[in-house]
């Protein structure tokens, strides 16, 4: 049995979604899960955990600072560890750009950060209009609208593709 901690970080819920999906996978597999958020991760010893798992979305360009932080804190620990890092955005929705090989985010992400996760991953994330203030909405929009995506103010779609989440957490199980 693997004591697995999983770090998230999450504007609106959907990648704590993710992380709780894979938490269920992983301890359906009989694993020990540690499911944290980013902000309270500085309060854990990630010494005693067998594997760390990090996820973060994008907003406006960029997975949260704090998680570049985190990251150069641990830098030595996390590279002493099986480990994994997922990105979650909405560009991810787009064939061709949502494998770790192909997603801009993740792809300039890696090259700021000196760790080199085992497993990498990149899922789409949730368009949420009616939740958004005014402005991001009106600023979604935009870029929906420039990269040919939906532009209806109403709308609500979930990009997600859960098996993928379920085949990530097989993965973080082996590795
Ligand atoms: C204000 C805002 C800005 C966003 N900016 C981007 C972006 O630049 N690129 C992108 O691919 N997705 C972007 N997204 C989509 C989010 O990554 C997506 O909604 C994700 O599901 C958010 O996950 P979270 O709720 O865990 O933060 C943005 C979403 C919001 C609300």
């Amino acid at each position: 049995m693997s004591n697995i901690l999983i770090i998230y970080s999450s504007k609106d819920g959907q990648t704590l979604k993710i992380c709780q999906t894979l938490q269920t996978e992983i301890e359906m597999a009989r694993h020990q899960v540690t499911l944290t958020a980013l902000d309270e991760a500085d309060a854990i010893d990630f010494s005693r955990f067998d594997k760390i798992v990090i996820g973060a979305s994008i907003h406006y360009g960029h997975h949260d600072a704090g998680i570049h932080a985190l990251i150069k804190r641990n830098q030595a620990l996390l590279g002493s560890k099986p480990s994994a890092f997922f990105s979650f955005n909405i560009v991810a929705r787009k064939p061709g750009k949502n494998t770790p090989e192909t997603n801009p985010y993740l792809l300039k992400f890696l090259k700021k950060i000196a760790w080199k996760p085992k497993q990498l991953a990149v899922f789409a994330g949730k368009l949420d209009y009616p939740s958004y203030s005014a402005f991001d909405r009106w600023m979604i929009r935009f870029i929906m609208w420039l990269t040919k995506g939906p532009t209806n103010p109403d709308a609500v779609i979930e990009f997600t593709d859960w098996q993928q989440v379920q085949a990530f957490a097989q993965q973080v199980i082996k590795m």
